[in-house]
């Protein structure tokens, strides 16, 4: 098929995630044929970076040879079969993996396959561990302003992103949030969960939290001392901390679960996306072997959860590479090497009349551009000319990111960091 021709069937055919009806007839999008590296390609042969990483999962490039290796001699062994009443070497071998990898205490993983999974299940973990534990009044959660947790309705519960999910409200289950962050410290948030902790902590289950950035709520950073202040809280409430590193995992922020730059340790951690290096659909909730030992007993003490395809074999192979490449290709200290560049180049770009403000961690870098929040135009003008000059990059409304591969290579950062100046010069002009 040709270009058009592929076009008019995607808007005859096609219903695309966070795609309205009207841009979707408006705008033609990028037609991935391949992609390599930090690349994607279109039809043409034109390479385009991946400045949002297949939204924020694509941490090693595409198609890693080991990676693509791995997936070929999985494929050969075994695709497919369930994972209750039988299990597999390489699924096995990816826990203890994991569990070498894990805050100390971890001891148990429970395999999925997307990042809302991941949270739900860490959330009925939490629920289900007080109802059979004699804590049933421990019914309730507590999350944070600006929280993006999935989309999902037990994850849109947890989360606080309004713009993407008011219409859903009726449905939702109640959760407590945390205000917004005022003046932006962090201060009156972190009070607001010791004092309901303090005074109201015997109702709730958990704690959920993105540590240190909040990814969909605009790539928002906060001080490691606030991750802190919510472990003391909720250790003192007896409240589980669950840590969403979906995103903010595998090296993204730095170290490699983001909790490490506050020394905190929870009692579950959500982890999908670069878990398997954005090239396949693969989750895992880790708990610590108390929070399993909750769950000893018969059939009516078990996890009654478990989707067809939890614990795939592809997906475990792929995982499975991804944690050895990041030990043998050294990811993290090449990441340190490359988030420097990007933090000197987002500082370059703070000078440009009009970016409000620029921030970077690890390898998340964002700016804004305006103030009309997720709605706003600023971002997607500076996305359409990105793609014009070669990069795609997504936008949360006026905010701008960028998460390319911990191991994109120098001169790719560069030229990305080049296309995201020219970009935003022209959003500002127009
Ligand atoms: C912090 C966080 N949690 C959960 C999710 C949901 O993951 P998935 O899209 O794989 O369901 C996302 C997705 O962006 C995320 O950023």
């Amino acid at each position: 098929m040709n270009r058009d021709a592929l076009i008019a069937s995607d808007r005859r055919h096609l219903w695309r995630p966070y795609t309205s009806s009207e841009d979707h007839e408006r705008y033609e999008p990028l037609i991935v044929e391949r992609a390599e590296g930090p690349y994607l390609y279109d039809e043409t042969g034109r390479a385009i970076l991946d400045a949002s990483g297949s939204w924020w999962c694509n941490n090693l490039g595409h198609r890693h040879p080991r990676i693509v290796d791995a997936l070929k001699r999985q494929a050969d062994r075994l695709m497919h079969c369930s994972f209750g009443g039988s299990t597999h070497e390489t699924t096995i071998a990816l826990a203890e993996e994991l569990i070498a990898r894990a805050p100390e205490g971890f001891s148990r993983v429970f395999f999925s396959d997307n990042g809302s999974s991941a949270v739900e299940i860490a959330a009925k973990m939490a629920f289900q561990y007080f109802q059979q534990n004699g804590a049933k009044a421990r019914r309730r959660f507590l999350s944070l302003s600006g929280a993006y947790h999935g989309d999902t309705i037990g994850a849109m519960s947890l989360g606080s992103a309004s713009a993407f999910h008011a219409v859903f409200d009726p449905l939702k289950f109640e959760v407590v949030h945390a205000p917004e962050p005022e003046d932006k410290s962090w201060e009156n948030v972190a009070r607001f969960i010791e004092e309901t902790l303090e005074t109201e902590g015997d109702q709730f289950a958990a704690l959920i939290v993105e540590p240190i950035v909040q990814g969909a709520g605009g790539m928002r950073i906060y001080p490691k001392d606030i991750l802190r202040r919510f472990r003391e809280a909720t250790k003192e409430a007896g409240v589980l901390l669950i840590v969403d590193e979906v995103f903010t995992g595998y090296g993204r922020t730095g170290p490699f679960w983001a909790v490490e730059h506050a020394g905190v340790i929870p009692d579950l951690i959500a982890a999908a996306k670069g878990l398997s290096a954005g090239a396949l659909p693969f989750a895992a909730t880790l708990a610590t072997e108390t929070i399993y030992d909750g769950f000893r007993g018969d059939k009516s003490r078990a996890l009654l959860h478990g989707h067809t395809f939890y614990g795939n074999p592809l997906g475990a192979a792929v995982a499975l590479e991804t944690l050895k490449i990041y030990r043998e290709e050294n990811i993290l200290e090449i990441a340190k090497e490359r988030a420097n560049q990007l933090e000197r180049g987002m500082h370059q770009l703070r000078a440009i009349e009009g970016v409000n403000g620029v921030r970077s961690i690890g390898m998340v870098a964002a700016l804004e551009l305006g103030e009309d929040g997720y709605f706003g135009e600023r971002g997607w003008r500076a996305s359409r000319k990105a793609l014009e000059l070669g990069a795609q990059i997504r936008p949360l409304g006026d905010t701008l990111y960028l998460v390319p591969p911990l191991n994109i290579p120098q001169d790719a950062l560069e030229k990305l960091l080049e296309i995201t100046r020219a970009a935003i010069v022209h959003s500002l002009e127009g």
